[in-house]
């Protein structure tokens, strides 16, 4: 389904279903009222006769209206009490409009906002696009066509009446370029691992960024063997595709000696735990085992796009985690590219040989301004936050509080997580420098998995670990998208970069 946005002074002639807030006691907007006089009072004498529908903040009332209306259907809900409003419940409101009229498979919509509020017109016009957008999105690659037909028409085109619509327009240009990023993240997560493999992932990344100005190197299996990366190698060792490292670089600052700010995403394709084999019941999910790096992909574009005018690169490590007579095995000593030795104790804590050499190569090519990493980590993040919170490790108060803040702004939250001397003494190993395992085995699991990192990060480095494992993939509906891949990282690290004066 095509969604196309449009911002407009008016509601268009050929609306079909039209959508407004009400104010508190149910009180229409003007656009609206227009319309109940036209039609002698029927819209609000059928929300006097609706017990159901209170008024209240969220609450939602749909109707059919009367033949020769200017729409078939009304859809109405309650507009947010003004110390409520921020962009993000905006955008939240533009989604649950969205369900409802998901429903109604209108290809012609009208969105009339509240005007009542503290953020300005444009704002909460261009906020409520966007929320209506993210929420829109859905994985139809391999679905049949006419299932599609039966849930949507082909084309849907969403106005939203604003006597603001220029600046309202303008304004969301940035958000759709956002957007864009969100989306791209989105489909690699949920694409198949049969299809996204290091490889090919690649190659997709050089044909979706190059065109749009971010220079895309890649490392083949050669080229990181000369170079001595062995850890992320180890993990690729027992797959048919071997591993690729890919670099993206964006120059905004058009300057050559700026720091870049740094991102490292965890882009295993399929993780299958290797000889260390995970249990066969709902494997499948491990296809977004590459949702880090698909974060650092969607943020790349989304930066991209926008043109912002600060430095950012991007290095994402993709392999495939399979056991084979090729593969790693629990108990090999693999060199990793900095050069500490890493004693592997399960082929399933893959993920963090990956990053390091990621990681180190970052640091030393191009000495960023500071370094966050996004990987699907653990498990164990997951039985500390569950779905809810994507768990932070930061070695640095000043970047925790801009990704926190960056967190709430965008509904992406996160929760600070501890790094510890206890935590990094427990990966160390006695035979190399560190051992992919914890003494403690997964007690702390992420924890251990953050220090693991953290004797990979150079000394006096600003650098955030950000486990994902938890909210990069959904089995439900969530406020602003369907079940599945989230993009989760892209919204989030967009408005990092922005903070950080981009
Ligand atoms: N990719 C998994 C972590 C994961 C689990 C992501 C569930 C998303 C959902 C990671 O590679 C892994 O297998 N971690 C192990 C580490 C353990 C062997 C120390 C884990 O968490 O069980
Ligand atoms: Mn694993
Ligand atoms: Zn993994």
């Amino acid at each position: 389904m095509d969604l196309i946005i449009k911002f407009s002074k008016s509601i268009p002639k050929t609306c079909e279903a039209l959508a407004a807030f009400t104010s508190e006691k149910k009180k229409l907007p003007d656009a609206v009222g227009v319309l109940d006089k036209e039609l002698k009072g029927f819209i609000s004498e059928a929300l006097k006769t609706v017990p159901s529908y209170s008024g209240k903040p969220r609450d939602m009332f749909s109707c059919v209206l009367p033949k020769n209306s200017l729409a078939t259907h009304l859809v109405l809900q309650g507009a947010l009490d003004a110390k409520e409003v921020t962009t993000l419940e905006i955008e939240k409101a533009g989604a649950r409009f969205w369900k409802a009229l998901l429903a109604l498979k209108s290809s012609e919509i009208a969105l009339v906002p509240d005007h009542k509020s503290p953020l300005s017109e444009a704002i909460i016009a261009a906020h409520l696009a966007h929320g209506v957008k993210l929420c829109s999105y859905s994985f139809e690659k391999y679905r049949p066509a006419a299932a599609d037909a039966e849930k949507t028409p082909g084309k849907v085109t969403l106005t939203i009446v604003t006597p603001a619509a220029t600046e309202a327009k303008k304004l969301y240009e940035a958000l759709s370029a956002v957007e864009s990023g969100v989306v791209l993240a989105r489909n690699l997560v949920n694409e198949a691992p049969n299809v996204l493999y290091p490889e090919s992932y690649a190659a997709l990344i050089k044909a979706e960024l190059e065109p749009l100005g971010v220079k895309v190197d890649v490392l083949d299996e050669k080229k990181m063997d000369k170079l001595g990366m062995g850890a992320i190698l180890a993990v690729g060792m027992g797959s048919a595709r071997p591993p690729r490292m890919v670099i993206m670089r964006w120059n905004g600052s058009g300057k050559k000696d700026e720091k870049p700010l740094g991102f490292v995403g965890k882009g295993v394709t399929f993780d299958t735990g290797g000889i260390s084999l995970k249990p066969g019941a709902g494997m499948d999910a491990m296809k977004m085992d590459m949702g880090g790096s698909a974060a650092v992909v969607g943020l790349m574009k989304a930066v991209a796009v926008q043109k912002l005018k600060r430095d950012v690169v991007g290095i994402v490590g993709l392999a495939e985690n399979m056991p084979s007579d090729r593969a790693y095995r629990p108990g090999d000593m693999v060199k990793s590219y900095q050069g500490k030795y890493i004693e592997v104790l399960n082929t399933d804590a893959e993920g963090r040989l990956v990053l390091v050499d990621c990681l180190s190569y970052l640091q030393e090519k191009f000495d960023p301004a500071l370094i966050v990493d996004l990987a699907t980590l653990t498990g164990a993040i997951m039985v500390a936050l569950a779905y809810e919170y994507t768990g932070v490790f930061a070695n640095d108060d000043k970047l925790w509080k801009a990704l926190e803040a960056a967190g709430t702004a965008t509904g992406e939250k996160v929760w600070r997580m501890p790094l510890d001397e206890a935590y990094r003494k427990d990966v160390e190993s006695d035979i190399g420098a560190v051992r992919n395992l914890a003494k403690n085995d997964r007690l702390g699991g992420a924890c251990t998995a953050a220090a693991f990192l953290e004797h990979f990060i150079d000394e006096k480095r600003i650098w955030a670990h950000m486990d994902i494992a938890g909210t990069a993939f959904l089995k439900t509906d969530h406020p602003l998208g369907p079940k599945g891949a989230t993009g989760v990282g892209v919204r989030l690290l967009d408005a990092l970069v922005k903070s950080y004066g981009a």
